[in-house]
């Protein structure tokens, strides 16, 4: 691991290009620890998004498959904005095409994307771990309310679920062992928000065999992988890939599907109507091919324009490698730190070792003024940022913790390349005060 001058002497070049960490409040600046829910934009990115409504804000410029209604000045130089895009996303990813790219507004959209367009039928199943985000469970729960509905059985089971191990880690024999002839989806998570777990890229390609053996398809939920690791679709052989632009740096409310282009071009299109459609008469609608059948309408032009230099900044600038490294470094000292303090009221969830909770690391006890006064006193005192509560896995968070009364009780602190070890240790500061003397802090309970 290279030496703590390193490490810090990299973090203030990092951190340099974000704006939002220059800010200061009360004489001090931002602890910006909510990188898994979003993260900041370097000013490379705000500039592109700024140059859109200054330079060529106009409408309807990004189709790169030829129909585009307008043709002028401003027009041509958008559209060179959202090829420009495309092409990064996809080179991101290795899709085979800029086509195999739509865009969207997150990783939910995407993910509800396929969970609408797929054609399942009565007896499909949908398999997933206990632990997916609600962003990847409820899309197949109401394909599943659909089902009984079609098949008129309100008892059919569609979604099943299997266990991951006792800590949390990924079990690659218990998910090969939940794939059966009727798996029509493997829907899985590529890495936890809750505990920042990754399912390793040999467990995937296994699963991905598997999944296509018994005439499945797999369905990755990469929101919180691609902007943490190289995520290679082709290698990994998944089928469709779903991430959110705005956790790597870009910009709000940015994110993108990829699929194979025969099983993409043939889901039924979720939002339709606009720019979706190829041609309409008064009773009869023929739709674009992919990607332009699943982009309905005006689409958030600023977001797209914003979105290589995004994918360039983490990809090029920084580097996986980097990111990888700085974000065990950081999870490192805030484990060392946090552990020793585990008691019957303040623990720690996943594994232990950091190296396998990515930047993630999320506290629990059975007493929710304690996890409130963390977050109280980390803002109130130093800025910090952190997020509570249930994470959207509030499924798995049931079905583990509900027994010991701690399922609510949660407190993440997720880092990026841009946070620094001194960072860790104001904040790991302020939970040892709070958790070895609790008592001082339970005003608010
Ligand atoms: C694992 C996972 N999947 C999906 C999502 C949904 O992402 P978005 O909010 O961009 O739709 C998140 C968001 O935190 C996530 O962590």
């Amino acid at each position: 691991m290279p030496a703590y001058s390193d490490l810090h002497a990299d973090a203030l070049a990092l951190r340099a290009p974000f704006p939002a960490l220059h800010r200061s409040r009360g004489g001090k600046p931002p602890i910006y620890f909510n990188n898994t829910c979003m993260t900041l934009r370097p000013q490379v990115v705000i500039d592109a998004i700024r140059r859109y409504y200054e330079e060529f804000p106009t409408c309807g410029g990004g189709r790169t498959d030829g129909t585009t209604r307008l043709h002028n000045w401003f027009q041509d130089e958008l559209r060179e904005h959202e090829a420009r895009a495309r092409e990064a996303a996809a080179t991101l990813v290795n899709a085979a095409s800029p086509d195999e790219i739509v865009w969207t507004r997150n990783a939910s959209e995407a993910l509800n994307i396929v969970a609408h367009g797929l054609a399942l039928e009565p007896g499909d199943e949908i398999l997933g771990s206990e632990r997916e985000h609600n962003s990847n469970l409820v899309p197949w729960l109401e394909a599943e309310r659909r089902l009984r509905e079609r098949a008129g059985d309100p008892d059919l089971v569609v979604r099943r679920f299997f266990e991951l191990r006792e800590d949390g880690g990924f079990d690659l024999e218990k998910a090969l062992a939940a794939i059966t002839p009727r798996t029509k989806v493997l829907a899985l998570g590529h890495a936890s928000n809750l505990d920042g777990t990754v399912v390793p890229d040999d467990a995937i390609r296994t699963l991905a065999k598997r999944v296509h053996e018994v005439g499945g398809i797999f369905v990755l939920d990469g929101a919180q992988s691609v902007p943490h690791r190289r995520v290679d679709v082709q290698d990994l052989g998944v089928d469709f890939l779903a991430w959110s632009i705005h956790k790597m740096c870009g910009p709000t409310g940015m994110g993108a599907l990829w699929g194979r282009y025969d099983l993409l071009d043939a889901l039924d299109p979720f939002v339709v109507g606009g720019d979706t459609i190829a041609d309409t008469w008064q009773d009869r609608v023929e739709y674009k091919h992919a990607p332009g059948r699943f982009e309905a309408g005006l689409q958030d032009y600023a977001g797209i324009v914003g979105t290589a230099p995004a994918i360039e900044f983490v990809r090029d600038t920084v580097g996986y490698d980097v990111i990888h490294e700085r974000e065990l470094a950081l999870n490192t000292r805030l484990t060392e730190r946090l552990a020793p303090l585990q008691c019957d009221h303040f623990w720690l969830l996943g594994p232990e070792d950091p190296a396998e909770r990515g930047g993630v690391i999320t506290m629990a006890s059975h007493s929710g003024a304690l996890i409130n006064a963390i977050e109280r006193v980390g803002d109130e005192e130093a800025n910090v940022m952190v997020r509570r509560g249930m994470f959207c896995v509030n499924a798995y968070l049931h079905r583990r913790f509900d027994r010991t009364d701690s399922a609510k009780n949660n407190l993440r602190a997720s880092v990026y390349f841009y946070n620094t070890l001194d960072e860790c240790d104001v904040f790991a500061d302020i939970v040892e005060r709070i958790v070895k003397n609790p008592l001082d802090f339970m005003d608010d309970a």
